[in-house]
């Protein structure tokens, strides 16, 4: 089964380096928010875990073209966050989310505060493969990773299912869509689709889903 989850990892340099600082310490700890935005990527990615024996493996397809995708060919480490469909929807706006830093070895690396768990991750395969789908030809990159340190951050929100919920991941979905799409039929229909959900949201989403999917339309 296919998860949806935010990825943040720290962004890399005009060098083509990140800001992972070597640490000296061989210990695991949490830092205050530094709100350095700009330091740090975040995107919702649907990602595939799997058990093998004791460790939890992990599996994604990057779209060519994002800054997760450029980032990933060349970091090995990054953190899976666990988080609300809210927040998934939101990383695919922009990267200012409320990070926090965590230290493995001698990586420090970004996570959301709003995260429910965390699992660090170190990428042990890369496969770069081309495919075709309905909008076109794009390069894949399939990372293959190991979970080398799973953290509870905060509990989750015990609410009822409210249906804003799953049509702001959508609205997220296709808004994402809309950079690959050139054909302006295709662009259109993906617009008439978010107007159907967003319509939908402002009958029954809170006032954060209405602000978001009012941000997402207008950026198209
Ligand atoms: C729920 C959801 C799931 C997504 N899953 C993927 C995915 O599996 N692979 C991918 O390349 N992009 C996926 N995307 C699109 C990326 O999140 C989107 O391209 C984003 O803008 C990338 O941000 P970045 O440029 O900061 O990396 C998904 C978007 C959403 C909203």
């Amino acid at each position: 089964m296919k998860y949806e989850v935010v990825i943040t990892s720290p962004k890399i340099n005009n060098n083509g380096n990140s800001d992972i600082y070597n640490n000296p310490n061989n210990i695991c700890n949490i830092y205050n928010n530094r709100k350095e935005h700009d330091k740090y990527n975040r995107a919702p990615i649907g990602v595939y875990f799997k058990n093998k024996g004791d460790n939890l493996l992990i599996r994604a397809h990057l779209y060519e073209g994002s800054h997760t995708y450029n980032i990933l060919k060349k970091e090995d480490y990054f953190v899976i966050n666990i988080c609300s469909p809210y927040i998934i929807a939101q990383s695919v706006y922009d990267d200012n989310g409320n990070y926090k830093l965590i230290q493995y070895n001698n990586h420090i690396l970004p996570y959301l505060s709003e995260a429910y768990r965390i699992y660090i991750v170190k990428i042990i395969d890369r496969k770069i493969i081309e495919s075709k789908n309905e909008y076109g030809h794009s390069d894949i990159m399939i990372i293959e990773g190991i979970s080398l340190l799973k953290k509870d951050i905060r509990e989750p929100l015990i609410i009822p299912y409210n249906r804003a919920d799953g049509l702001i991941v959508e609205m997220a979905v296709l808004y994402s869509r809309l950079n690959i799409v050139v054909d302006s039929s295709q662009k259109d229909k993906i617009k008439r689709e978010m107007e159907h959900y967003f319509k939908i949201i402002k009958k029954v989403g809170d006032k954060n889903h209405i602000k978001l999917g009012k941000k997402l339309l207008s950026g198209l």
